[in-house]
């Protein structure tokens, strides 16, 4: 009787405790879960971190603008390479042995006969080798001479070239392109005119001015006083490069033209300094 007693008693017990560690791990677990929940809860009204979206540089923008002008007119893009041999950077272009522009304090040489292009003319040279005329070719890219930065020099800075090779070219046609060219870009009003002006690679050669964009001719302290606005250099094909390219010189004529893509968008965006473009700062970048 009394172990039966005793059983009893000690079956209750055990019950008595299993509910109470079942409680308190349930308590337990409640808690931990609270805690989770407390920690890991999403406040869907806060605001999100916000993606900063780039877009494309004002050297870019231009860049486009003018190949979209000169694709509407029939032209392709061509392009070239930026490390460059003397042949196409300066022999196939008619600079002489001794020409100044050949100097190492000028151009970066990276062999005896390689180095980074000067000017984007080179790739008049590579497109006659590669294709038969009628030639109508814009390569616009970078080019490398040895300046100090300053507010319009960069040991680095972007051209646009122009060629157009055909029977019967002249040099109203040159004048004519660049006139539609500046309209185009500048707005309806621009004036294009020529100087002459010598590069080894044309003849006659002629310096390329449009009406200062920002007093529309009249003279201001930008095109100091006189109006214009200096903005490439051009001509008529050489004769002489015809021969590096086995083009006859008897039948065909060209004009081409090249000039600084910094100094279309310096004069678009009325911007004052060179250095700007290449110091990517968002707060410059981000106007246009
Ligand atoms: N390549 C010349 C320069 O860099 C510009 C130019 C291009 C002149 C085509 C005439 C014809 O100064």
């Amino acid at each position: 009787m009394q172990r039966a007693e005793f059983g009893r008693i000690a079956n209750q017990l055990k019950i008595k405790i299993d509910a109470t560690l079942d409680a308190m791990h349930a308590t337990i677990l409640e808690r931990e879960k609270q805690k989770a929940l407390e920690l890991e809860a999403l406040d869907v009204t806060l605001p999100g971190n916000r993606r900063r979206i780039g877009h494309r540089h004002p050297l870019t923008i231009v860049r486009k603008e003018i190949e979209d002008i000169f694709v509407s007119m029939g032209y392709s893009v061509e392009d070239g390479p930026e490390v460059e041999n003397t042949y196409y950077n300066f022999e196939a272009l008619n600079f002489p042995p001794g020409h100044p522009a050949r100097d190492p304090r000028d151009t970066f040489y990276v062999g005896e006969s390689v180095i980074l292009r000067t000017h984007t003319s080179p790739v008049q040279v590579r497109t006659m080798e590669k294709t038969r005329p009628p030639v109508r070719i814009i390569c616009p890219g970078r080019v490398f001479r040895r300046d100090a930065f300053d507010p319009t020099h960069s040991p680095m800075f972007h051209q646009v070239e122009c060629l157009v090779v055909d029977e019967g070219i002249t040099f109203a046609d040159l004048k004519g392109t660049l006139e539609r060219f500046h309209k185009e870009f500048f707005g309806e009003k621009t004036k294009t005119r020529l100087r002459p002006s010598f590069f080894p690679f044309v003849e006659p050669g002629a310096e390329v001015d449009v009406s200062c964009v920002f007093c529309d001719g009249a003279g201001c302290r930008i095109c100091k006083g006189t109006g214009w606005i200096e903005v490439m250099g051009s001509g008529m094909v050489h004769p002489n490069l015809y021969g590096f390219v086995n083009y006859d010189a008897d039948k065909l004529t060209g004009f081409a033209f090249g000039g600084g893509i910094e100094r279309y968008a310096m004069l678009k965006y009325n911007i004052n300094d060179l250095q700007l473009f290449f110091q990517n700062d968002m707060r410059f970048l981000e106007q246009f």
